[in-house]
């Protein structure tokens, strides 16, 4: 399996954007732009959103995620939101270890594993997320950091349950600022990561998953990155909170 028999996936990320009203309205103004796609379309969601997006996707090829998921099934873990509540919404697709929970809410290698494989446990698709900021980049250490966080984020992950698993490359320095990865940017650090899973699984395994690029991607560059060997399409922010800029991009993994 390569590029061409590797499904891409464009997924937004919505981070903590939009009431559930607004997530009809843009959901409802994404539909028609997004239907007939030759890609996966999923929209990540804040959990508030979850019900609202579920509804308005029904009958369309919008699939909706989670941004973060608990590895407990339940407990007093006050704030937290398990796997199963969140298969029980109707929830496919659950972000994980994106680097502004590492960086921000205390997120580690061990819990974005925990998490992950509570969620392919419970049928969901993890989005996995790696990346290196701009002084390990500076510094050598990409690929090192980029095998390291795949590695870990799969411990005891089994072959078999690769297919609910995404990884998606998010460098740190092109989160939100603006300054996307050259395509061969993008290109070598999903190979990296795609190397890591080889290195676990072998080579044919590793072959038939996803790799996502994510940071600054938009209407402008998608085609260029999506066009990438190792690219099996995105993963979303700013972009994904306008219907027409995501619906662009949903065309470009079409191609
Ligand atoms: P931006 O597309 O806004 O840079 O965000 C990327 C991202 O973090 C997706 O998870």
């Amino acid at each position: 399996m390569n590029k061409a028999t590797r499904r891409a996936v464009i997924a937004g990320n919505w981070k903590m954007n939009n009431t559930p009203a607004q997530t009809t309205a843009l959901i409802n103004e994404m539909k028609p732009l997004v239907a007939g796609a030759d890609c996966d379309v999923v929209l990540c969601v804040p959990y508030v959103d979850i019900a609202a997006a579920v509804e308005a996707a029904k009958g369309s090829n919008i699939k909706i995620g989670a941004e973060n998921v608990h590895f407990k099934a339940s407990g007093a873990y006050t704030g937290e939101v398990s796997a199963e509540m969140l298969t029980a919404c109707g929830v496919e697709y659950v972000v994980i270890g994106h680097s502004e929970r590492r960086q921000y809410f205390g997120e580690t290698d061990q819990t974005v594993n925990l998490r992950t494989l509570a969620a392919v446990n419970a049928g969901l698709t993890a989005i996995v997320c790696v990346g290196e900021t701009l002084e390990q980049r500076e510094l050598g250490y990409t690929e090192t950091l980029l095998k390291y966080q795949t590695k870990m984020a799969l411990t005891n992950v089994t072959a078999d349950q690769l297919k609910n698993i995404i990884v998606a490359y998010e460098p740190v320095w092109a989160i939100g600022t603006g300054v996307t990865a050259t395509a061969d940017q993008a290109d070598e650090g999903n190979g990296f990561v795609r190397e890591a899973i080889a290195e676990m699984y072998g080579k044919d395994v590793a072959e038939t998953v996803t790799v996502q690029y994510g940071g600054s991607m938009n209407a402008k560059n998608a085609d260029e990155l999506v066009d990438k060997v190792n690219v099996d399409g995105g993963l979303i922010g700013g972009a994904s909170l306008k219907a027409e800029d995501f619906s662009i991009i949903v065309k470009a993994a079409s191609k």
